[in-house]
């Protein structure tokens, strides 16, 4: 298991040095104004580069390039971007990627600004893509970034409710966050153009990543190190994020420590995240949300498996990228400090 997460991790590296060679070509396309230096900040500060690396490898695994799939892993990567750059406002979050959010480092109005250039820019590096392609994944595109506004607004609307379901949960974060782990899968396959069974099978296989993804958040936001979090760790805490944890802390919780938690809902008193970690791990609610995530990996790996069972023809192109699209997977339940 160490050694796969391992050998992941090294082919992730190859395909983010395809797609950081891109994007320093794209952005080079836009001017030296004040508009573009948050964009040119939180893009330079890099992350993971998970989405881009889905839509080139997902390409590859269906026999296409990963020049092919330039355009639509810089549109995916930009438009993340723009909702990292929002939601820092929506969520007060003062660090990302280990160093100031842009509303911090500028004000509110620019981070609102770049934010909408940002997605702009998106839309531009998609119409770069194969002339075929090009309808599908702007259908795919839209559809999928207005899923993401409707998840964000479920996630601000939680914040004040008592009690949420956590079918609602899931729900939301299909919305915010698995819908576009699923379309970069989705648009890396219609680049190479591959066929909508195909397709299909990418886009679910994506979904349950990308719950699997939101679920490890959650528990990292909560039980990270701050050392290499990279974000305020307790920030949903602090925030009474309906996040799987509170949602089954509130399920579980009876007597003292129902109280005790309901106590802490709405208030910002001195070590609420501590006593809420505490209860977090007395309920047992931790290991919960790892049972959870590890689901979703089998329901992931699942959804391919089927796939080559019922059309050994399909995901026939690099062998290599079909194992990085099953590493992803794994290295999300692997990654819990
Ligand atoms: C953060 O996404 C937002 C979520 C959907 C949890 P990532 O964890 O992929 O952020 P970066 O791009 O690597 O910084
Ligand atoms: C992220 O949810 C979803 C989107 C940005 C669309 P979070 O609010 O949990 O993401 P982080 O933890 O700030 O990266
Ligand atoms: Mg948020
Ligand atoms: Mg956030
Ligand atoms: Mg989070």
């Amino acid at each position: 298991m160490m050694a796969e997460t391992f050998d992941a991790k090294a082919a992730m590296a190859d395909y983010r040095t395809a797609f950081e060679g891109g994007c320093a070509d794209f952005l080079s396309r836009y001017p030296d104004s004040e508009l573009y230096a948050p964009v040119r900040y939180l893009m330079a500060l890099g992350g993971k580069r998970l989405r881009p690396v889905l839509v080139m490898a997902a390409c590859e695994a269906c026999g296409g390039t990963k020049e092919q799939a330039l355009p639509a892993a810089l549109a995916v990567e930009l438009f993340h971007n723009f909702t990292l750059m929002h939601d820092d406002i929506m969520d007060e979050a003062p660090l990302r990627r280990g160093q100031a959010t842009v509303h911090e480092k500028w004000d509110d109005n620019l981070a609102i600004l770049s934010g909408d250039a940002l997605h702009v820019m998106a839309c531009e590096a998609l119409l770069d893509a194969p002339a075929d392609a090009l309808p599908s994944l702007l259908r795919m595109y839209h559809r999928t970034a207005l899923e993401v506004c409707e998840g964000q607004e479920q996630d601000m609307a939680f914040e004040t409710r008592n009690t949420v379901a956590l079918e609602e949960y899931m729900e939301m974060i299909r919305l915010k966050t698995s819908v576009l782990l699923a379309a970069a899968l989705d648009m890396g396959g219609g680049s190479a153009g591959a066929d909508d069974a195909t397709r299909e099978a990418l886009y679910e296989f994506g979904l349950h990543v990308g719950l699997a993804f939101q679920l490890q958040d959650d528990y990292l936001d909560a039980f990270g190190n701050p050392e290499n979090f990279g974000k305020q760790v307790g920030g949903d805490i602090l925030a009474d994020k309906k996040t799987f944890l509170l949602i089954r802390a509130l399920e579980k919780a009876q007597g003292a420590d129902l109280d005790a938690l309901q106590t802490e809902l709405g208030s910002k008193r001195e070590g609420k995240v501590e006593r809420v970690l505490d209860l977090y791990r007395r309920l047992g609610v931790d290991a919960e949300l790892r049972d959870a995530m590890a689901g979703q990996v089998a329901l992931a790996e699942g959804a391919l498996a089927r796939m080559k069972a019922a059309r050994p023809d399909a995901l026939a192109g690099s062998e290599g990228a079909l194992a990085l699209l099953h590493g992803v997977a794994k290295m999300v339940t692997a990654r819990l400090n």
